[in-house]
């Protein structure tokens, strides 16, 4: 017999990356191994995302290249697991029968049960509010930096997003399992957390959000802490403060604008006005001059005019984002913005962000150049020891998160290196050992 085999694909944000090792975390208590080679598996997951058509279609496409196998070999168990599967349901067994298993984002521990009873026809997709309450192993393949969920679901409801019907209202959970399980991973010698949640800055269980950052920094052996994602309508000047002056938590903030425009915010029920967001930036800049900024755009939302887009565009000149995630918008069937009026054709969403990335590329460009000559904190993705002999080149990142690759690095006992910044790229930073 040997051991069963497990393969799991995922798709999508962090959050799905968390959920399949706590997938993973499941199987290994029942014996599974985990393979990377979907040949040889007895169980194929495919964790899924349905935030844009895109990766709805490549996991479609993907799922349909496994029924000839599944037809070959009939012992074969198939399960379809994150939004995707929340959205489809039983729906999805009937399109494609070849399916054995569907569970939701909210029902990761039914994976237990039905890999045991290994009857097909399994679906998992009930609201389960106490999800957070279950404490689920997770197997972490990387060895220094973790994912925790702090949070799960979300209740914004902006109109254009699938995310609060896939993954159900906002629930925290208590802050002693979140730091316990922080302090375990310390002892297993990691070095960087970042928390998780849909938005994390409206944490709220035995205590708030910056109370959490404030326990988990006093936390011996963590070095980094970091945390996804947040809605400008949540970020206090606390936080802003917390940022500055806890020493662990680093200095990059993903902070989604989505559009520059105040009437198109409006219309994606986003709860704040460009000038309550470049209050955030104030904020955020005035306790931390040299934080890196993220965010998130959508470019051709339903009835965004050329207004509308020029004032998005005016947006990413002044603001100078580190970074941006530009995506055209994406119709969810099922969310309000989906049955709005005035949906644009494809040529002018791609048309207009297009503009918005090429505008970024040349910021994110001039900021990173900005950087040449300073010396910076470099985690190493890789182990000492395993980074090659001297004068090879060694990868990481710094503390606002910036991709660095080292020319002639030497080889230490610390996975972290002081580095000088020789040049700026377009997406990344070139250095040489300090
Ligand atoms: N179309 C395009 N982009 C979307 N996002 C969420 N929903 C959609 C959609 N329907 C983007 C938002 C969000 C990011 C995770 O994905 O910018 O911040
Ligand atoms: Fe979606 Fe808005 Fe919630 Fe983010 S905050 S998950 S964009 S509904």
């Amino acid at each position: 017999m040997g051991t069963k085999k497990a393969y799991i694909k995922t798709f999508g944000c962090q959050m799905n990356v968390h959920d399949s090792e706590k997938m993973a975390g499941i199987l290994e208590g029942q014996g599974y191994e985990l393979t990377d080679d979907r040949r040889v598996a007895d169980l194929v997951i495919y964790n899924t995302c349905s935030i844009r058509q895109k990766a709805e279609q490549k996991f479609l496409s993907d799922l349909g290249r496994l029924k000839p196998v599944k037809a070959q070999r009939p012992g074969l168990r198939i399960a379809v697991a994150g939004c995707l599967a929340q959205q489809m349901g039983e729906s999805l067994i009937k399109r494609a029968p070849h399916v054995d298993f569907v569970l939701g984002p909210q029902n990761i521990h039914s994976l237990a049960e039905m890999t045991r009873e290994n009857k097909p026809g399994g679906v998992a997709t009930s609201e389960n509010p106490d999800a957070t309450l279950l404490e689920l192993p997770a197997s972490r393949k990387e060895g220094m930096r973790a994912w925790v969920s702090i949070m799960y679901g979300c209740n914004n409801f902006c109109t254009y997003c699938i995310v609060p019907y896939t993954r159900g209202r906002e629930t925290s959970r208590n802050s002693l399992n979140i730091i316990n399980e922080i302090k375990g991973l310390t002892k297993d010698g990691f070095k960087e957390v970042t928390l998780l949640g849909q938005n994390v800055n409206s944490y709220e269980s035995d205590i708030g959000f910056v109370e959490l950052l404030r326990k988990i920094n006093e936390i011996d052996g963590l070095r980094r802490l970091r945390f996804v994602t947040n809605h400008p309508g949540n970020l206090s000047e606390r936080l802003a403060e917390a940022i500055g002056g806890l020493d662990k938590v680093c200095e990059h903030i993903h902070l989604p604008i989505q559009s520059g425009s105040d009437s198109i915010l409006r219309a994606m029920n986003r709860k704040y006005s460009f000038s309550d967001y470049m209050k955030c930036i104030e904020l955020l800049r005035k306790y931390t001059p040299d934080i890196a900024i993220t965010s998130d755009i959508i470019a051709g939302f339903p009835g965004e005019t050329a207004e509308d887009h020029e004032s998005t565009v005016n947006a990413v000149k002044s603001i100078e984002f580190d970074g941006l995630y530009a995506f055209r918008y994406s119709p969810r069937p099922g969310t309000k913005a989906s049955d709005m009026d005035g949906h644009l054709d494809d040529p002018i969403k791609q048309e207009r962000l297009l503009e918005i990335l090429e505008i970024q590329d040349s910021i994110t460009l001039r900021r990173n150049q900005a950087l040449e000559g300073r010396v910076m904190e470099v985690m190493l993705d890789i182990p000492p020891g395993t980074n090659g002999p001297d004068g090879s080149v060694a990868s990481g990142r710094t503390r606002t998160n910036k991709i660095v690759n080292i020319a002639n690095h030497v080889n230490g006992s610390d996975c972290f290196a002081m580095v000088r910044i020789t040049r700026g790229n377009k997406h990344s930073l070139s250095a040489e050992p300090a």
